[in-house]
């Protein structure tokens, strides 16, 4: 296939970023903006000297294009991959995968079934240093305990989106991107306990403050926590992650991770290769048909997204929810 042509799904910050990156690639064309919001999608089209479109229906199904980047709020990202997918397109879509399981799991299986490239923006894929944890991982031995701990003062750039249980999930769902590396490194999840606590929470779902655990057994052996309180009371945000293996835990500090041992504390350095955007894997791979490591990835976006709506799902039952 010679050069990948694109229509892009929603007008805000995250499809400003896509499209300037998009523009810089001789393999990839935007052809199209499609937004609701016709103010920003016209403006943003316009920059670009793309069409705008105002409904991604009508996108999905163009013949002209060959892949779908969504950049739209939570609640829609599943309902429009799998729409692009029905319209045999190549995906790439802004986290969470999905707002529900079900969704996630068409998605998946349509992007396995039409052999089309299905990426989700966690960055791990082209992470030199997540690359070279996953590669240190298997001679540390069994994991014993995965430990994250996120306080973040304020309420953010726009509460009124991310602070809002129907449209972007409990925080466990929109911090999806700190479920997902552990996912990739330790696997599958054989059960999940989540809690919340939220500070003015209305009808509408919105809310001010909150805090939210996430506790999970991998499938393999070992524990993993996420603790995360946001619109806190906090000078500035604090953030503690740990990998407990055996054989040494790995920490992350100052930008860069570390292996402690019993004998001292070496730097994990990352893997020496050249530097690819998210973007150019998931246009080379549309170019050269290949969707194995997609498809890997997309399956681990996919259990991602079950630990972190099991856990709303085990708050609002109040009980611990065993995966099959
Ligand atoms: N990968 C990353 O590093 C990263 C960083 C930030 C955000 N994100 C994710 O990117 C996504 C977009 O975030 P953002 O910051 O770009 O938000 P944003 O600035 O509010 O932009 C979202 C855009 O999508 C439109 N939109 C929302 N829901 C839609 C729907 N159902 N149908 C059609 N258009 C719709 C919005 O229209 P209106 O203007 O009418 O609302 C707006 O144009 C979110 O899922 C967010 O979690 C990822």
């Amino acid at each position: 296939m010679g050069i990948v042509n694109i229509g892009i799904v929603g007008s805000g910050g995250t499809a400003r970023h896509h499209i300037e990156r998009f523009s810089q690639m001789d393999t990839a064309k935007v052809v199209a903006i499609a937004s609701r919001n016709a103010q920003t999608g016209t403006a943003l089209a316009e920059k670009y000297g793309v069409e705008f479109v105002p409904d991604w229906q009508a996108l999905v199904r163009r013949s002209d294009l060959d892949g779908i980047v969504i950049c739209t709020h939570n609640d829609s990202h599943g309902e429009i991959a799998i729409a692009a997918l029905r319209c045999d397109k190549h995906v790439f879509t802004e986290y969470p995968l999905a707002r529900s399981i079900g969704e996630g799991e068409t998605a998946v299986a349509l992007a396995q079934a039409n052999q089309r490239v299905l990426r989700v923006s966690h960055s791990e894929a082209v992470s030199h240093s997540h690359n070279a944890i996953k590669q240190r991982v298997p001679e540390l031995g069994d994991l014993l305990l995965t430990a994250f701990l996120r306080l973040t003062p304020g309420r953010g750039a726009r509460p009124e989106i991310l602070f809002n249980l129907p449209v972007s999930g409990p925080p466990a769902h929109f911090f999806i991107y700190h479920i997902y590396p552990m996912i990739d490194l330790f696997g599958n999840v054989a059960w999940v306990e989540g809690g919340a606590v939220y500070e003015g929470l209305t009808d509408q779902g919105g809310y001010n403050r909150f805090a939210n655990t996430v506790n999970v057994g991998f499938k393999s052996g070992g524990i993993g926590q996420w603790t995360w309180a946001g619109g806190i009371e906090i000078r500035e945000a604090e953030q503690h992650l740990r990998y407990v293996l055996t054989g040494g835990t790995i920490s992350h500090s100052g930008g860069k991770w570390y292996c402690s041992t019993g004998l001292g504390m070496a730097e994990i350095p990352p893997i020496d290769a050249p530097s690819i955007s998210l973007q150019e894997l998931w246009v080379g791979e549309i170019q050269n048909q290949e969707t194995s490591a997609a498809h890997r990835d997309a399956a681990t976006a996919l259990e991602a997204i079950r630990v972190s709506l099991s856990a709303e799902q085990s708050m609002r039952e109040n009980r611990r929810v065993v995966l099959a």
